[in-house]
């Protein structure tokens, strides 16, 4: 029976025993959080850097080597421009202010989504933050900003096929494969997708990445989110059973019991 629950869980425990979790989450409710308290939006953006860091400061000890936080949708430009301009403004203030705390931690920062259209200060300030911390093994910390999923999924898929020489013949498995590939790299597949605010929804965010991703939706606004909120989660996902489309091992020896066989 375990070798069975081994065989079936053998995505997850690889995932888990060598790379750690990849854990993505939605940052939602900074603008709910700052109306509750009589104040204007960008004050519960504000609180939602401070969140973030708190996040990636106890990402490492519950076991997340990867953590993808949605920043900034290619959909948020439709946001009034001073509010946009906030939060240009608050994440290059949080790149530079934890350039160091981030490399004491051995975090890696990788900025995930367009660059050609974000202000050259904040594309500057990114492209230092990567080369500080590129030595740093003990938790990659992905930071999607201008980040469209189908976006990334198109221009992944015209790179691909123009890539394969006969490119007609391409078959859908093989451009699946080179597509998982491309876009999971050294993260691998979401393990955890996480998204405070309440909402339920993805928002084109690593749509692909996320095919068996365990989803937790929480009521919390992302500014209140805390490392409790954040180990709550865990022990949700922990206590899902992935299966990846297969039977679980349990229902296997079930069957196999109703029908006289040995365990
Ligand atoms: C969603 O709240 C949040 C955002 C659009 C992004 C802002 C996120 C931050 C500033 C966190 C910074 C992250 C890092 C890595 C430093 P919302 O405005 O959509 O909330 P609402 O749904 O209540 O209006």
């Amino acid at each position: 029976m375990q070798s069975d629950k081994r065989a079936v869980n053998s995505f997850t425990l690889q995932s888990v025993a060598q790379a750690g979790l990849h854990v993505a989450i939605i940052m939602d409710g900074n603008g709910r959080w700052a109306a509750r308290r009589g104040l204007p939006r960008v004050a519960g953006h504000r609180a939602g850097v401070a969140a973030a860091r708190c996040t990636v400061e106890h990402a490492p000890r519950l076991g997340i080597r990867c953590l993808t936080l949605y920043a900034f949708s290619s959909d948020n430009w439709r946001r009034p421009p001073d509010e946009v301009r906030s939060i240009f403004h608050l994440l290059r203030a949080y790149l530079r202010l934890e350039c160091n705390a981030l490399r004491q931690r051995g975090a890696r920062l990788e900025v995930i989504g367009r660059r050609d259209r974000l202000p050259p200060l904040l594309r500057s300030e990114i492209a230092r933050v990567e080369l500080a911390t590129c030595g740093g093994h003990e938790l990659l910390l992905r930071v999607a900003v201008d980040y469209s999923s189908r976006d990334v999924i198109a221009r992944t898929v015209l790179e691909a096929v123009n890539a394969v020489p006969g490119n007609s013949r391409t078959s859908p498995e093989s451009l699946k494969g080179l597509l998982t590939q491309c876009l999971t790299t050294e993260c691998g597949e979401v393990d955890l997708l996480i998204r405070t605010g309440g909402e339920k929804r993805l928002s084109d965010f690593l749509l692909w990445e996320s095919a068996y991703a365990e989803l937790v939706f929480t009521d919390r606004m992302w500014p209140d989110f805390n490392e409790c909120d954040l180990e709550a989660a865990l022990a949700e996902f922990r206590r899902r059973e992935r299966r990846f489309g297969s039977v679980p091992a349990t229902r296997i020896s079930a069957s196999l019991l109703s029908f006289g066989g040995t365990q």
